[in-house]
């Protein structure tokens, strides 16, 4: 059965139990050597993809996007469900709340962008105009509707390049540009899954108001208690999208550089 779906899990989501059958699988691809897990899920292939490595090895701004992108798109997959822990700038984004983020303000710095660096793969102007997949965050709010999770179906991610939190400005001027959540990850993941005509969908999980927003200090494991805390409703809320989802969509997004190319 070929892998149609593919779940990243990010900080505090590492435990791909909730498959049946899961094997061990490394997926060789141009950039790198992957590492996954696959398994079964009500009839479907579902890959499991630890976006940090084994024990949160891999700081965001190291970790190899585009090996992880290019190995699910090797596989197979045609969807994409993303988790990211988050900070919030918006009140109404809660710590414990979901977010599928719509939009993205990109301040990472020194990342692999691209697949497309010239030479023999060419030089592509990929289109961003919704870079999350509106029809699998259509599915994502249906699901989190029957859990009656408290979840906001769009918001904007700020990506920063991290591995340290913002400061105090920092925060202030990314809400003035209109930022709801920062993050260190979405970006370039969106990008690339965009470029090889996957459709990707985020489920941010807000762990903490964002720095001089919160009255203390941020920690790694503020971050990991939330996460631990909600792991429950983030499993349900995944699984229920991957049960709600054809593998086999077809979607606007898995014609993104056919539709380039005609233009
Ligand atoms: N900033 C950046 N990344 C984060 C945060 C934050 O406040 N919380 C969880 N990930």
């Amino acid at each position: 059965m070929t892998v149609r779906i593919a779940i990243i899990g990010g900080t505090g989501v590492y435990d791909p139990n909730i498959l049946d059958n899961i094997r061990d699988e490394k997926v060789d691809t141009p950039y790198g050597v992957v590492g996954l897990k696959i398994g079964d899920y009500l009839g479907k292939s579902v890959a499991f993809l630890n976006r940090h490595g084994a024990g949160h090895s891999v700081p965001p701004h190291l970790v190899n996007y585009r090996a992880n992108i290019a190995a699910l798109k090797e596989l197979g997959v045609k969807s994409i469900f993303a988790t990211a822990a988050v900070g919030s700038l918006n009140e109404n984004m809660a710590p414990g709340n979901f977010v599928f983020a719509d939009q993205f303000l990109d301040f990472t710095k020194v990342r692999k962008h691209t697949f497309f660096e010239g030479g023999e793969q060419g030089v592509v102007h990929i289109d961003m105009t919704d870079p999350y997949c509106p029809e699998l965050r259509e599915v994502l709010a249906r699901a989190a509707d029957e859990f009656q999770l408290t979840y906001h179906k769009a918001g904007t991610y700020i990506t920063t390049e991290g591995p340290r939190f913002e400061s105090v400005a920092e925060i202030k001027m990314f809400k003035l540009l209109g930022g709801d959540l920062v993050g260190m990850t979405s970006v370039p993941e969106v990008v690339l899954a965009r470029e090889k005509e996957m459709c990707y969908a985020n489920i941010s999980m807000v762990t903490n108001f964002a720095a001089g927003i919160s009255p203390t200090k941020l920690t790694h494991q503020e971050v990991l208690d939330v996460m631990a805390e909600n792991a429950e409703n983030l499993r349900k809320l995944a699984m229920r999208a991957i049960s709600l989802i054809d593998p086999d969509r077809g979607c606007l997004c898995q014609d993104a550089l056919e539709k380039l190319n005609k233009e």
